[in-house]
């Protein structure tokens, strides 16, 4: 009998296989329908996304990676999360995109045909289903076979290989998504081989943010899903207060409680969790969480749930630990949301996308003023010169929000930061003031507060709609749903 091939290094997880073994493994295996629904949910809406986005470049092959898998430590690897454009144009959401490539292939007469480059179920005739533990069918789960991907999207599948021959193949005018893929990259980014389109128009990753920007109804739905899904967590968070209040790292609970709900619910979540707890809260993307929580701090947790169809939620709570805001702490939280206020004042269609910042700052910068932190008025603050405000404000009061957290990011700022507001859009309005421990422009008792209010909104017909109305911003309002959780 012929010894088993030992490998050539140390791995304690893939054992040696013996011809004998591995003969064995291949025989005598049922067919298996593919797990899940038959069609992707967003089946019906992507032939009319792709459209659109090939209408812009006549003639040309697009090509949109879904990216690749990410070494975490190893021989493990991050949680895969297709890109963005890929996911919204194919409507494959899942872990098992790894490598997979959707080709827009001009047909010579100003349309396009896509072609979805995919890895398929592997053969239980070869040995990849149980050897391969990044791609095998034993190791990670079972993909879709060529066939099957083409009844769930709607799209003609062709197997990865063919990918790469047709790369080597003479190229028409290629665009492409970089940074996506590094085989892609080389394979395209190489311009001596590909001719560039000229005049070059809009990136094709431009022409996606934009179109992008507006939400139809099923998108709106989705994020509504995600809004949902988050404000149950908050409240799981609520409740688990006393238990996160005794732990050494409560943040840890925290983070792990609004986790574990979104996992309850069958999501998870669709950005890290920010649980800052006293002045952690002034670091803007405190995802560490490995701090206490004290009964009188107030504690900022951002947080907000992605489900399956990739749409996330982004919503942030200032939460008083005692359940009840000192007068200093209401104070200042008041002014944030007065300032969160004067922003989703500011929200409807025509208006300009700066508007709702401008006037969340103005509030933020009159009430800093009056406090006697800026020492001079508002308006000479707020100049563009200037900006003293952003000391204690930092950042943006707000973003697009969709299947990125922060949305539509490579768009063109005509259309979005320089841009109108229109219906369908979905954005974030979230003020915040951020009063650095040591900032000695700061009276003493001001010093390490961090407060932000953060709510999702949906542009309408003639104004805004607050898709994250059932959480309380009111301090009042939060004091009462702590207190009815907290009993519950
Ligand atoms: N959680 C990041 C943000 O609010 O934009
Ligand atoms: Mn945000
Ligand atoms: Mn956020």
């Amino acid at each position: 009998m012929t010894e088993p091939r030992l490998p050539l290094h140390t791995s304690s997880h893939d054992l040696p296989v013996s011809p004998a073994l591995d003969t064995f493994m291949r025989a005598a295996w049922a067919d298996t329908p593919l797990p899940g629904g038959d069609r992707v949910p967003a089946r019906d809406l992507t032939p009319a996304r792709r459209a659109r986005v090939a209408a812009r470049f006549p003639g040309e092959r697009l090509v949109i990676p879904a990216g690749t898998l990410a070494v975490r430590s190893n021989d493990t690897d991050h949680r895969f999360r297709p890109h963005t454009g890929y996911a919204w144009l194919t409507g494959l959401t899942g872990e098992d995109q790894a490598g997979h490539v959707l080709v827009l292939e001009p047909d010579g007469d100003a349309r396009h045909e896509a072609v979805l480059y995919l890895r398929p179920r592997s053969p239980r005739t070869g040995g990849e289903f149980y050897r391969d533990r990044r791609y095998g069918e034993f190791w990670v789960g079972r993909r879709p076979g060529l066939a099957e991907a083409a009844g769930l999207t709607g799209v003609r599948c062709e197997h990865l290989d063919a990918w790469e021959k047709l790369m080597t193949g003479s190229q028409p005018p290629t665009r492409f998504i970089a940074g996506v893929d590094p085989a892609v990259d080389v394979w395209l980014g190489d311009a001596r081989r590909i001719p560039v389109p000229r005049p070059a128009p809009a990136g094709l990753d431009t022409v996606i943010s934009e179109l992008r920007l507006v939400k139809d109804p099923w998108e709106q739905g989705e994020l509504q899903r995600a809004v949902d899904a988050t404000t149950a967590g908050f409240e799981d968070v609520v409740r688990s207060l006393p238990r996160a209040l005794a732990h050494p790292r409560g943040e840890r609970v925290v983070e792990g409680v609004f986790g574990l709900r979104a996992r309850l619910d069958g999501n998870g979540p669709g950005y890290a969790t920010v649980a800052a707890a006293g002045a952690h809260a002034c670091v803007l993307h405190w995802t560490r969480n490995d701090g206490p929580l004290k009964r009188g701090q107030l504690m900022l947790l951002d947080a907000g749930v992605e489900t399956d169809s990739l749409y996330t939620a982004d919503i942030t709570r200032t939460l008083p630990l005692s359940g009840t805001f000192t007068p200093l702490q209401r104070t200042a939280y008041e002014l944030v949301l007065a300032a969160q206020d004067a922003g989703i004042a500011a929200l409807r269609p025509g208006a300009r996308f700066r508007d709702f910042h401008q006037a969340a700052m103005r509030v933020i910068a009159d009430g800093l003023h009056d406090w006697g932190v800026l020492p001079m008025p508002a308006e000479e603050a707020l100049s563009a010169e200037n900006g003293f405000h952003r000391r204690y404000t930092l950042c943006s009061s707000g973003h697009m929000l969709g299947m990125d957290l922060h949305d539509c990011a490579q768009a063109r700022a005509g259309a979005y930061l320089d841009g109108v507001l229109e219906p369908g859009q979905v954005l974030t309005v979230e003020p915040g003031l951020y009063l650095q421990p040591d900032d000695e422009t700061l009276p003493r008792e001001l010093r390490g507060l961090g407060i932000r209010i953060e709510d999702d909104l949906v542009i309408t017909a003639d104004g805004a709609r607050l898709m994250s109305a059932a959480l309380p911003r009111t301090p009042d309002g939060v004091e009462a749903w702590m207190a009815g959780l907290l009993e519950s």
